[in-house]
C-alpha cells in the first residue's frame, strides 16, 4: 500500500524518538519514500546521522541550511507530503499545533500539510490524562489529524499506566489501512462555487458561495488518489493538488452540460456548487441603462443534481448539499429523495459557524438508508474529511454487497 508513497516524518523531543528510527525502518521497507523533519530537542534524542542513513535523505530541523543557506521550505514539504506522520508527539508540541504556532519547521510543515496527518502522542501518563492534553489532541481531532493512541505500559519515568508512543508496526498498519480505503483508480466529480446568470454584459444573477467546501472536498479526495474533476463556478480560489483537473464554467447551463458531459465515466460525483435556480429569460446585448422601472423575467435553470440521479448506475455515489433555512431536516430529506442520492449534506444558515464565506462548517449527514449524522462545528477541511470518509463507507457496502 506505501509503494511510492512520500511520507514526512517528523520527530519531536521526547525519549520514543529511538523507536522512529524503527518506524523509518518499516516504512522504507514498505517502499515509501522517506524524508524527516525534527525539532531541535529531538536532536538530543536521536541523531540526524542516523534518521538521514534510514531514511536516505537529509534530514531537516531548520528552515534553513545553515551550510549553505538554501531554504527548507514547509510550503514544498507540505505539497510533497502523501502522508504527515508525527511520531513522537510531545505535549509541547501537541500543544503548539492545537494553537497554531509555527516556531519550527516541524510545525510549519503541520500548518502547510495538504495530506492526512497521523499523530502519535508520547508522554507520562498524568500529563497525557490531564484536561489540556485531551482538550488539545480534540483540536488536533477537529482539524481532521488522525490520532494515534498512546499505549499502556512502563514509562521512562518508571510509573506504569497510558503514555508510551505506539509501536512502530501499530502506526504503519494506521497509515496503511487509512490508504487501503482510499479511492486509487476512482474518479470524482465535485462541483463548487456559485453560477454567474448574465443579465446584460455588466450584471448579474448570482450567490453568496466562495468555493470553499467544494474545493475542501476536491483536495480531500485527491489527497487520497482519487482523479479528481473540479466543475467549478467563478471563485478566487486554486486547486492545489496535481490530480485535481478543474474545468471552469460560468453558468448553470454550462456547469450542466459539463456534468452531464462528465459524469457517466465516475465513480463518486459531490454536488457542491450554489447553482443559480433562475436565470434571465432573455440577455441583453448592451447594457441596460437607466430606467425608472425595470422587470427581468426568470426561468428556471436545469437541475443538475436531479438529472445526474435520473442517470446514476448502481455502483456510482452521488452527494449533495442541502442549505437551508428553515424546516432544515424535512427540506433536506426531501431533495435526497427527489434527487436521487446516496446522501445529502445538511447545513442551516441558522446555525452559528455555517454559511458563505466562512471557513467552519457544521453539517448533518442524512444517508438514503436512513441514518442521520450529526457534527459539531469544524473547519471545512475537516468537514471536508467527514464527507470523504462516508463516501469511503458508502463504497465499501457496494463492495461488501457485491460479495
Ligand atoms: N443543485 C444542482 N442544480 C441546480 C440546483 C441545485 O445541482 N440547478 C444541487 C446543489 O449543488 C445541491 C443540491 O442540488 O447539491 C441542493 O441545492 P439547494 O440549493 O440546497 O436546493 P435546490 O434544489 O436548489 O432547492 P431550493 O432552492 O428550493 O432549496
Amino acid at each position: 500500500m506505501l509503494a511510492g508513497k512520500h511520507i514526512l516524518t517528523g520527530i519531536t523531543g521526547g525519549i520514543a524518538a529511538y523507536k522512529t528510527a524503527a518506524l523509518v525502518r518499516l516504512l522504507v521497507k514498505e517502499g515509501a519514500e522517506i524524508k524527516v523533519v525534527m525539532t531541535e530537542t529531538a536532536r538530543r534524542f536521536i541523531t540526524p546521522l542516523t534518521m538521514a542513513t534510514l531514511s536516505k535523505n537529509p534530514v531537516m530541523v531548520d528552515f534553513f541550511n545553515p551550510e549553505n543557506g538554501e531554504w527548507n521550505s514547509h510550503v514544498s514539504l507540505g505539497l510533497w507530503a502523501d502522508a504527515y506522520i508525527i511520531a513522537p508527539a510531545t505535549a509541547n508540541s501537541i500543544g503548539k499545533m492545537a494553537a497554531g504556532i509555527a516556531d519550527n519547521l516541524l510545525l510549519t510543515a503541520y500548518l502547510s500539510a495538504k495530506c492526512p496527518v497521523f499523530v502519535a502522542p508520547a508522554m507520562d501518563l498524568d500529563m497525557y490524562r490531564h484536561p489540556a492534553i485531551c482538550r488539545n489532541i480534540e483540536t488536533l481531532k477537529s482539524h481532521g489529524d488522525i490520532i494515534i493512541d498512546a499505549e499502556t505500559g512502563k514509562l521512562a519515568s518508571g510509573l506504569e499506566g497510558r503514555g508510551r508512543m505506539a509501536e512502530p508496526e501499530t502506526i504503519v498498519a494506521h497509515v496503511n489501512s487509512y490508504f487501503e480505503a482510499s479511492f486509487s483508480g476512482m474518479r470524482a466529480l465535485v462541483t463548487a462555487g456559485p453560477t454567474y446568470e448574465r443579465i446584460d454584459p455588466v450584471r448579474f444573477i448570482s450567490n453568496y458561495s466562495s468555493g470553499k467546501m467544494g474545493y475542501a472536498i476536491a483536495e480531500t479526495l485527491a489527497q487520497q488518489g482519487a482523479d479528481v474533476i473540479l466543475i467549478s463556478g467563478p471563485t478566487h480560489l486554486s486547486p492545489m493538488h496535481p490530480n485535481i483537473r478543474r474545468v471552469n464554467t460560468v453558468s448553470a447551463s454550462e456547469m450542466y452540460e459539463e456534468c452531464l458531459h462528465l459524469f457517466p465515466s465516475c465513480d463518486i460525483a459531490v454536488m457542491c456548487a450554489a447553482v443559480a435556480d433562475f436565470t434571465p429569460e432573455k440577455q441583453e446585448e448592451n447594457k441596460i441603462k437607466q430606467k425608472t422601472d425595470l422587470t427581468i423575467s426568470l426561468t428556471k435553470t436545469k437541475d443538475i443534481a436531479a438529472e445526474l440521479g435520473r442517470i446514476k448506475q448502481d455502483r456510482q455515489i452521488l452527494a449533495g448539499f442541502a442549505l437551508e433555512t428553515e424546516n432544515e431536516l424535512h427540506n433536506a430529506r426531501e431533495k435526497l429523495k427527489s434527487k436521487n442520492m446516496d446522501f445529502i449534506v445538511l447545513n442551516s444558515l441558522n446555525d452559528t459557524g455555517s454559511g458563505f464565506g466562512i471557513d467552519t462548517n457544521r453539517i448533518t449527514i442524512i444517508d438514503s438508508d436512513g441514518r442521520e449524522i450529526r457534527f459539531d462545528t469544524k473547519p471545512k477541511t475537516a468537514v471536508a474529511k467527514d464527507i470523504v470518509f462516508h463516501i469511503q463507507q458508502k463504497l465499501k457496502e457496494i463492495t461488501d454487497s457485491e460479495l
